[in-house]
């Protein structure tokens, strides 16, 4: 059966966010409220197959049993190394593949990938066809356009010739960045260019997306799935089935967990681990207090110390 069309009625996923969906964090929102479907920090295909990139690529497509369903997300620009990748993802027992054509970040699009390939749509179609050839389902995972909205039918009419196995849109251009409101006025006219194209290209809609509860209407109208990505910065607990409200001892709980994952894992350094904090110490009286406090440390045994005062 096909990988995406086994979550019915539809599904929920935790979107790629490299320097934060890491092993650790995917975990805690696994033991928060875990969405059905979690996928990898993207991995860039020219390390993986280079001997000496391969270990750091290998460390991206860690993962643990219990977050299963998971997709590895892969990007680059030469064809040959997608299927590469590809085959080797499919070794390692993941079921499905991801493409990333959306990445707006200078440093990819200055190669020619992340949304750098909007630009070069007959490539992108190639390296979706040679991506195939590894007998893993391939997916893509894209924005509207790269400079204009209206870019959308042309490049959307590219990806889905090639009949990817599902296509997630970030409801903007690259151009957009995350600044202006996702365009979801779209989302009837592209599920019938998908449906006239091809229907059996599984719909994933993504952008400012805070509770799964809020897209019932563009379920409703055929789309299949949907990504949350910086929700869960203000909501952990975003996936929840049942939404219900979480105290500070749980939140601090889920902290205490993120600490000894990161320790776990052997993550490093330190310090990036602190951008998390807003997550868990939020909300509450004293939290801005607290949480100055913990900016000023500099080891995860200094943090303990912090939350073993509250
Ligand atoms: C810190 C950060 C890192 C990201 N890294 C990736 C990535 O590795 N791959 C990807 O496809 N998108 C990446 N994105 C984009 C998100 O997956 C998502 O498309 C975007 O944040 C919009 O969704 P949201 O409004 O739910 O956050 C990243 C976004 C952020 C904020």
């Amino acid at each position: 059966m096909n990988f995406w069309k086994q979550f019915q009625p539809s599904f929920t996923i935790l979107a790629p966010m490299e320097g934060v969906t890491d092993i650790a964090f995917r975990q805690v929102i696994a033991k928060a409220a875990r969405p059905d479907i979690f996928f990898t920090e993207f991995t860039n295909v020219n390390s993986y197959i280079s001997e000496k990139g391969r270990t750091n690529a290998l460390e991206r497509f860690r993962i643990e049993e219990t977050e299963r369903p998971i997709v590895p997300q892969i990007w680059g620009t030469k064809p040959e190394m997608f299927a590469e990748t590809a085959k080797a993802l499919k070794e390692m027992g993941f079921p499905a593949v991801d493409i990333n054509m959306g990445c707006p970040d200078r440093h990819v699009v200055a190669t020619g990938g992340g949304s750098g390939l909007i630009r070069t749509p007959e490539l992108a179609k190639e390296i979706i066809r040679t991506a195939k050839t590894a007998g893993l389902p391939v997916s893509v995972k894209t924005r509207l356009g790269y400079s204009c909205v209206d870019e959308w039918g042309d490049w959307l009419t590219t990806i889905l010739k090639a009949e990817p196995a599902a296509l997630t849109i970030h409801l903007r251009t690259k151009k957009e960045m995350s600044k202006v409101a996702a365009h979801y006025e779209l989302i009837p006219d592209i599920l019938a260019l998908k449906n006239a194209i091809s229907p059996e290209t599984v719909l994933i809609i993504n952008g400012d997306i805070e509770r799964p509860a809020d897209t019932q209407k563009y379920i409703d109208m055929g789309v299949d799935g949907i990504m949350i990505g910086r929700g869960v910065f203000h909501n952990p607990f975003c996936f929840e089935k049942e939404p219900r409200e979480h105290g500070r001892e749980e939140l601090i709980d889920l902290m205490r967990y993120h600490l000894d994952l990161y320790e776990k894992y052997e993550l490093s350094p330190y310090d990036p681990l602190k951008h998390f904090y807003k997550i868990y110490i939020n909300n509450f009286p004293g939290a801005s207090e607290i949480r100055d406090r913990l900016m000023h440390t500099k080891s995860i045994p200094e943090a303990r110390e912090v939350l073993a005062e509250l």
